[in-house]
This record gives C-alpha cells, structure tokens and sequence, in this order.
C-alpha cells in the first residue's frame, strides 16, 4: 500500500525519509511540488502543506491538486501533521491528540471534487471522519514513544489565516469543540472522496485565544513545535511502518466514480 505524510506547520522536508527526491505531478487543479524517499524499504510520499519555506496560508492551500496528486501517484494512505490551539484544559501544549470527528468553520475553500462537472454530484458518509485504523496506530505509537497522547478530540477548523476572537473560542467550546486548527479541513473530506485513509495526528502548541493567560503568536506555535520535532517525526515512522499492509476499514466503500476526474 502506498503512504504519504502531509507536513502541517514545522514540518516542512522529510529528513526522517531516505533518499529524498524532488518530484512534480501535475492534475486538473494545478501542478503539487512533493518528495519522495524512502523508509525501510518502502516509499513514501511527502507534501510540506504550507510549501517548503511556508509560502501558502491555510486558506490558500490547493487542498485539491495536493489530495489528487496523492490519487494520481496511487496513494491509498496518508497521515497528515497539524498544529492545534485546545479548549479543553485536559489538553496541554506538548500532548498529541486524535481527532475523531471535525467541525467545520471555514468558508472560501473549495471543498469537493464534486461539483456536478467531470465528477458528477457525490453526498459522501462523514459519521466516522478519520480512518480507525490510522487513528489506533497513532494511539498505539504516541503513547509507546512518552508523549500524552489523547484518544479523540473534536477538532473546530477555522477560515485563518488571524486566531480566533476568545468570543469565537466560547462558541466553539459550547458546540463541543475541543482543539482548533485552520487546516484539517477540506484535507479530510477530500481524501474520504478519492477513497484514500486519512488520520491526522494534531500536536497541541497553545491553549486557544481567551484560555491562554497571553495574546497569541505563530512564533509561539513554532517553538513548541521545534521542542516536539523529534518525537513527532519518530511517532510519523513508526505509525506508517506499524500499518497493516491491507485495508481493514471502510474509508474506501462506497468511493465514488473518478473516472471524470483522473
Ligand atoms: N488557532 C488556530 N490554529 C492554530 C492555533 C490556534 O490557537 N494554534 C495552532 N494552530
């Protein structure tokens, strides 16, 4: 089974991978820069999702070529990185957290492959978001490297590229969020339509606007990034070496025709 990592913020080249290769695919939606290396034997895609030296904000991503460019290169897994403010006190800067359902507050970004052109109009099952098999490993792994590592979270994704107002991260709070993120969305709902798994293992960097006691910064975010790197990208390897080389979960039933779209 092929695998991808998509690099959120502070994870931008593959230096865990070997032999890494530059490598452009090119789909409907535009041309995706990637590298690819190697693990153990295995290839391994990797996208750094802002760009390389963090060119693109949340919103601006191009969401779609860089899922379809995973589709086209016939990657049937990926597990994606993302930094996370909480609004759940249990959750601290430092623990890793897996997301078991999202909710979605964004509002420019193109979110479907399906908009009644060459793919048709598609209304896909999101009861279970993120593949349970990826979100088992992620458990298994973070919690056998020492990092606090939570079993679910609801995951708030909001438009960025500026935090959140502490009004908002009440109302978030209220509706049973418990992390927020600008980028997990639409990545999740685009890898369930092209049938690929998808689980993301999210690194809480700040309590969230109005919880923490001080006005947020990227820089904040970056450096408790920079103090994890080492345990994220060991618990990256081993979640992908750990996955069973056949698909037991349901994330690729009921995929849609993408004939039109290929
Ligand atoms: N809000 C939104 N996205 C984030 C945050 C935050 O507080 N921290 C890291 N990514």
């Amino acid at each position: 089974m092929k695998k991808a990592i998509i690099g959120g913020s502070g994870l931008y080249y593959p230096d865990m991978l070997a032999k890494v290769r530059d490598l452009e695919v090119e789909t409907r939606f535009g041309k995706v820069q990637m590298l690819v290396g190697e693990h153990k034997g295995e290839e391994i895609v990797f996208i750094p999702r802002h760009g390389r030296d963090h060119r693109f904000p949340p919103h601006l991503i191009n969401y779609r070529a860089n899922m379809l460019a995973l589709k086209k290169l016939g990657v049937e897994l990926v597990l994606a990185t993302g930094a996370v403010g909480s609004l759940n006190r249990n959750m601290v800067p430092g623990d890793c957290v897996v997301p078991h359902q999202f909710i979605d507050f964004t509002k420019s970004r193109p979110m479907t492959f399906f908009e009644g052109g060459p793919g048709g109009v598609v209304h896909m099952d999101f009861t279970e978001p993120y593949c349970p098999e990826i979100r088992k490993a992620i458990l298994e792994t973070g919690r056998a490297v020492g990092v606090t590592t939570h079993d679910g979270g609801v995951y708030v994704c909001t438009e960025g590229p500026r935090f959140e107002t502490p009004a908002e991260i009440r109302m978030y709070a209220t509706l049973g969020g418990d992390l927020v993120g600008m980028t997990g969305v639409p990545e999740v709902v685009l890898a369930r339509e092209l049938g690929i798994c998808y689980g993301t293992v999210t690194m809480v960097t700040n309590f969230a606007a109005g919880i923490s006691p001080q006005t947020l910064t990227h820089q904040e975010v970056l450096d408790v990034l920079e103090q994890n790197n080492d345990k994220l990208r060991e618990i990256i390897l081993k979640v992908l070496v750990s996955l069973p080389s056949t698909r037991a979960c349901a994330c690729a039933q009921g995929a849609p025709d993408l004939s039109g779209l290929l």
